[in-house]
């Protein structure tokens, strides 16, 4: 590696962290080293059990460099030096190891890109990337991703179709082909020179430049503290920004993630990967953050000067100790551990459930923010949501709407109270899971207080509060009668399964009937959560009762 690297004149790489996890390699290309104005991202993801995927994440070409035959040469440059850190390892200045991976016949790297552009270059793009794959060896395995036109980009009542379409988006997925050790061998240690401008236009096949070192070498010092540099480069909000921090999801994000989530639920997921959470924060992140918790949600906390202050200060002292590219990294990590955190299942974690239960069909009665919906859309198994906040209806349209192409789930969703739903006619369902409220520990928006209608919810100020004879008439008008009604229309020998809090539990079963069994595996971690019988902090139950 050091080999290749003193080859290379002006190193257009650095690395970062992705918000959708995995690595982020950063190429930027500028016209006073290398005679062109070019950027590239690709996510390295590595998956627990050894598979990796090469994922293109962004690629620009400056106007005035279109139509020169350049995208080619950029990203297949690009994509070789992201497989050959797969398959070499790479470690950077000790902080940044990647194990290598050996190539497997029955497990192959994959790749993909998200296409979303202007119909003009749509060809263009596409044609660039599959062979800039070619190059490095993957074929375009056709995932059934259909190219799709945007009808918004419509005037009304006109029906887009492919003339007159002014975006188009396809999701392009690849294959590395077979390929002999040698080759492998070959590829992983070949030495690339940077592209540059001009190379186009005598270059011939393909890519790899195995020879003479034609380019100066520069001296050690200079080029590493260049290096430093770069990879410090993420700038992404000031301390001054006044508009609360959200992960700010893209569109093509959320879709990798889903097309990630997809791919794992194939196998043995592990139901505490995140994958999945970029998709649900997609679509319900800005609802999410209007949860309140010990009376204020954290968009209050944030438009209230003196907290956020407060919590800036901290954030400065959290930045200073850990990533100091990443200020909104830090912000959000001072909001989590001063304010508390909103829980969110993962949808890893619902998919894990579905799988084992057979579910072909999933009643949801307390939705939340969407991650159940979303298990059940990458299994391509049918959904019924129910939920009580309104407010919750554009974000998980955002996100049907744009996971449409990618599955063939059929969603249906109710929004008002599960009490009040007729379950004998919503269709079947051969399993229930669900998420319910941990009583008033956290509002949501239009909930209910069943203990003094009309009044406001005055919260517990941490779950340990809640005893035996709170909130009785949350179990007896809400909570116990949906159960029951759940059950009722549920066919013999399924589930129901409820992820919640021991002391949830206790209430149920006095007022109902005893769990068939618990599945005994931590789902997900909820801060100041009880301590529990057997000491299980930050652990909960599964709570399931078989229909007889
Ligand atoms: C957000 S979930 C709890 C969090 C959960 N861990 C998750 O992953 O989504 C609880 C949801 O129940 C909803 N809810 C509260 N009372 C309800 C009711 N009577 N009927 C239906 N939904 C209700 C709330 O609006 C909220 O979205």
């Amino acid at each position: 590696m050091a080999e290749q690297k003193e080859s290379i004149l002006d190193d257009p790489m650095s690395f970062g962290r992705s918000r959708i996890g995995g690595d982020l390699l950063i190429f930027n290309f500028t016209g006073d080293k290398h005679g062109f104005d070019g950027k590239v991202d690709i996510v390295i993801n590595r998956g627990v059990a050894g598979e990796s995927d090469i994922y293109l994440s962004k690629v620009e070409l400056a106007a005035k460099n279109q139509g020169q035959h350049l995208c080619k040469l950029m990203v297949t440059y690009c994509l070789q030096r992201a497989y050959q850190i797969i398959r070499r390892g790479w470690m950077e200045n000790e902080e940044f190891l990647i194990e290598p991976i050996t190539y497997d016949k029955k497990q192959k790297l994959t790749g993909d890109v998200y296409i979303s552009t202007m119909a003009r270059h749509f060809e263009a793009a596409k044609n660039c990337y599959i062979s800039s794959f070619e190059k490095i060896g993957f074929e375009h395995v056709n995932a059934g991703f259909p190219e799709e036109y945007d009808p918004d980009m419509q005037a009304d009542g006109q029906k887009t179709t492919r003339e007159n379409a002014e975006i188009i988006s396809q999701v392009l997925q690849f294959i590395e082909v077979d390929k002999t050790s040698a080759v492998v061998n070959e590829q992983s240690h070949s030495q690339l020179l940077v592209p540059e401008f001009g190379y186009q236009f005598f270059k011939e096949g393909g890519f790899f430049f195995g020879k003479k070192k034609t380019r100066k070498r520069r001296k050690k010092k200079s080029r590493k503290k260049k290096k430093k540099k770069q990879t410090r480069k993420k700038k992404d909000r000031k301390w001054t920004d006044t508009t609360y921090p959200y992960r700010n999801i893209t569109a093509r994000d959320a879709i990798k993630d889903f097309l990630r989530l997809r791919k794992l639920a194939q196998g043995d997921i592990n139901p505490r990967s995140t994958t999945g959470n970029a998709v649900v924060d997609y679509g319900t992140e800005k609802a999410r953050r209007k949860t309140k918790y010990r009376n204020r949600s954290f968009v209050e906390l944030w438009k209230n000067k003196e907290r956020r202050e407060k919590m800036l200060k901290f954030a400065k002292r959290l930045h200073k100790l850990s990533n100091p590219g990443n200020i909104h990294g830090a912000i959000r990590s001072a909001i989590d551990l001063q304010w508390g955190t909103v829980n969110t299942m993962r949808a890893a974690a619902a998919i894990h459930m579905y799988k084992k239960y057979d579910a072909t069909r999933v009643l949801d009665f307390t939705a939340g923010w969407g991650a159940r919906m979303v298990a059940a859309m990458a299994l391509d198994i049918d959904y019924i949501g129910i939920d009580s906040n309104k407010s919750l209806k554009p974000g998980y349209e955002k996100i049907i709407k744009l996971l449409k192409p990618y599955t063939k789930s059929k969603v249906k969703m109710y929004w008002q109270e599960a009490q009040t739903v007729n379950l004998s006619k919503v269709g079947k369902y051969d399993y229930v899971f669900t998420s319910p409220p941990y009583e008033y520990l956290e509002v949501y928006e239009n909930m209910t207080n069943y203990e003094k209608k009309g009044v406001r919810i005055r919260q517990p100020s941490s779950s340990q509060k809640i005893k035996m004879e709170d909130s009785a008439k949350f179990y007896d008008e809400f909570l116990v009668p949906t159960l029951k009604n759940a059950y009722k229309y549920l066919p013999r020998n399924k589930f129901i399964c409820l992820n919640m809090p021991d002391i949830m539990y206790d209430k149920i079963k006095k007022r109902w009937k005893k769990v068939t069994k618990c599945e005994d595996y931590s789902i997900v971690k909820r801060t100041g959560g009880p301590t529990g019988k057997d000491n299980r902090r930050g652990k909960e139950l599964i709570f399931c009762w078989k229909k007889r």
